[in-house]
């Protein structure tokens, strides 16, 4: 069986850099066009403009914010406008806060949920009824190591990726007859935009000495011996979008170096 059947589309939010783009890359060099939707409306047509040049398959960028339920169903609307359908779906939009649980507040909280786990349940409202129709469909949202041990200075984001796990596993008992696949994807510390700045807000707090000392004993906790670049997760991701991984779903998936194995 070819990985990709003929003819298939993808809408991947968060597109526009790092997991989803590596992810995004990978799909459209099968042949899937992708539409990659982001909340920075020129690094995602910048982007998509860089996949079809690159790989010869057509690709659209679509700017929405997916905490909002009218931009997704508008950016539905533009990728069913676009390629007819949408049969594969990820997740990889989000955003970190990294910060003690005493000194953050309600509203942080919220705008965490919003991003975090609302977006991706909007998302799936939008688009698994279409799956549902044509009795297929594979989805991957991510979610983070943090939230399968738990982890200081993230306990917002683990706590709403954690409902982004519980999300996926429930859902995915409710439309696996329909030929509809959904998991998880957990990576370790990966080497995107989103790990850089979080890194340079540390080096700025920590002064060079401090923070060499703590990149050491991060790599320590890697049995691989390094942290991950967005092309490990994305291999795990094209596998779980893939045709091929039919029998696989409600399952998280760790891509971390060894970092936690559970
Ligand atoms: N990089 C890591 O170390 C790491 C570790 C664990 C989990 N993850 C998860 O993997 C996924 C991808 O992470 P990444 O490192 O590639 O992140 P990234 O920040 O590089 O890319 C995320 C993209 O999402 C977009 N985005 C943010 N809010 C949005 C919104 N409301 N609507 C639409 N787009 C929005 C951003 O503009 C950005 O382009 C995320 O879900 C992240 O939580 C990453």
């Amino acid at each position: 069986m070819e990985p990709f059947a003929k003819d298939r589309v993808a809408l991947i939010t968060g597109g526009a850099r790092g997991i989803g783009y590596a992810s995004a890359r990978n799909l459209s060099r099968e042949g899937v066009r992708v539409a990659i939707v982001d909340i920075n409306g020129d690094r995602v047509k910048e982007s998509a403009h860089k996949l079809t040049e690159e790989t010869g398959t057509p690709a659209i960028g679509i700017q929405a914010d997916i905490s909002l339920e009218s931009d997704v169903a508008g950016m539905v609307a533009e990728a069913n406008a676009a390629f007819g359908k949408i049969d594969i779906f990820l997740n990889s939009a989000a955003i970190l806060a990294d910060n003690l649980f005493l000194d953050s507040t309600p509203a942080e909280w919220d705008r965490m949920f919003k991003i975090c786990l609302t977006g991706p349940m909007l998302c799936l409202r939008a688009i698994l009824p279409g799956m549902v129709e044509r009795n297929y469909g594979r989805v991957v949202c991510m979610a983070s190591d943090s939230a399968r041990l738990g982890q200081a200075r993230l306990s917002y984001y683990a706590a709403a990726k954690g409902g982004v796990i519980a999300l996926v596993k429930s859902v995915a008992q409710e439309v696996g007859r329909s030929g509809i696949t959904l998991n998880v994807v957990s990576p370790g510390a990966t080497n995107t935009e989103l790990r850089q700045e979080r890194e340079a807000s540390m080096l700025k707090q920590m002064g060079p000495e401090k923070y060499d000392r703590r990149v050491k004993t991060v790599l320590k906790m890697y049995p691989a011996g390094r942290i991950g670049e967005p092309e490990d997760a994305a291999a795990m991701i094209t596998f779980l979008l893939s045709d091929q991984a039919s029998w696989v779903t409600g399952q998280v998936i760790s891509v971390n170096g060894g970092f936690v194995m559970v």
